[in-house]
C-alpha cells in the first residue's frame, strides 16, 4: 500500500527554523568560551575569542530576526491551548511510562506549545541583554551586570529546551524530522502525533 503523506512545513517555515538552528549552534560555539577556559577550544575554531566575538553579534541579530519571525508563524498553533494540554501535564506527555497514552493533540503537543512560547521570551531576553553588552559605554555597570547574569540565565534554560527538543525531534520521536526537512510528514505519524491537526486538513 502506497504511504500517503501530509504537508506540516512550507518552505519558508523550513528555511527559516534552518537558519534558526544554524545561528542558535554558532552563537553557543562563538559565545562558550566566556564562560569557561576549558570551553576556549570552541572559540579558536572560528578565528580566536576577538573573532569569535564579532561573530556572536551579528549571528546573535541573524537569530533574534529569524527566530521571532519564525515562532510568531507558528504563533496560532503555539497558542491552541484546551483541556487535552491539562491531561498531557497530568500524564507528562505519556514520555515517563510505557502504559500512560498521550492524549490527542493539535498541530504541537502542550510541550511544544510551552517550549514556543518560551523561546519567545527567552529570544527577547537574550537580544535585549545581548544589545546591552554590545554597547557597554551607553549603560550603568548595575545595568551591565543584571544583563549578564539574565544573558546566562536564559542561555542555559534555552539550551536545555533545544538539547530535548532536538532528542525528541529526531531519535525520540522517529519520522518527525521528516516534516521540518521535506514538509511532509506520513499520515501514519500525524494519526500518532497530531490526531487533531491531521482531522482539520
Ligand atoms: C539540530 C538542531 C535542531 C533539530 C534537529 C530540530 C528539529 C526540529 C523538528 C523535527 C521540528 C518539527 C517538529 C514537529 O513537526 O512536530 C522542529 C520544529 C521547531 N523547532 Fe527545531 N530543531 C533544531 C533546532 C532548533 C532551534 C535551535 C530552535 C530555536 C531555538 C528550534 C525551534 C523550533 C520550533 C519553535 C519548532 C516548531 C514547534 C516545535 O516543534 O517545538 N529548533 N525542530
Amino acid at each position: 500500500m502506497a504511504i500517503k503523506y501530509v504537508e506540516r512545513y512550507s518552505p519558508v517555515d523550513r528555511v527559516l527554523h534552518w537558519i534558526t538552528a544554524i545561528a542558535f549552534a554558532l552563537l553557543v560555539m562563538t559565545g562558550l568560551g566566556l564562560y569557561s577556559k576549558a570551553l576556549l577550544p570552541y572559540m579558536n575554531l572560528l578565528g580566536g575569542p576577538e573573532t569569535a566575538i564579532e561573530i556572536h553579534k551579528y549571528t546573535g541579530v541573524i537569530f533574534f530576526i529569524t527566530a521571532l519571525i519564525m515562532l510568531f508563524m507558528h504563533l496560532k498553533d503555539t497558542l491552541d491551548f484546551d483541556s487535552d494540554d491539562a491531561v498531557w501535564i497530568s500524564r507528562l506527555g505519556g514520555y515517563l511510562s510505557r502504559d500512560s497514552e498521550e492524549p490527542p493533540m493539535g498541530k504541537y503537543n502542550t510541550g511544544q506549545k510551552i517550549y514556543g512560547i518560551f523561546a519567545i521570551v527567552a529570544t527577547i531576553a537574550l537580544g535585549v541583554t545581548g544589545w546591552v553588552l554590545w554597547h557597554p559605554d551607553d549603560y550603568s555597570i548595575a545595568t551591565l551586570q543584571w544583563s549578564l547574569a539574565l544573558h546566562s540565565l536564559f542561555f542555559v534554560i534555552i539550551g536545555c529546551f533545544t538539547l530535548v527538543h532536538i532528542y525528541l525531534g529526531t531519535i525520540g520521536n522517529p519520522g518527525t524530522l521528516a516534516g521540518i526537512l521535506y514538509g511532509e510528514v506520513t499520515e501514519a505519524w500525524a494519526k500518532k502525533h497530531a490526531p487533531k491537526w491531521l482531522a482539520k486538513k
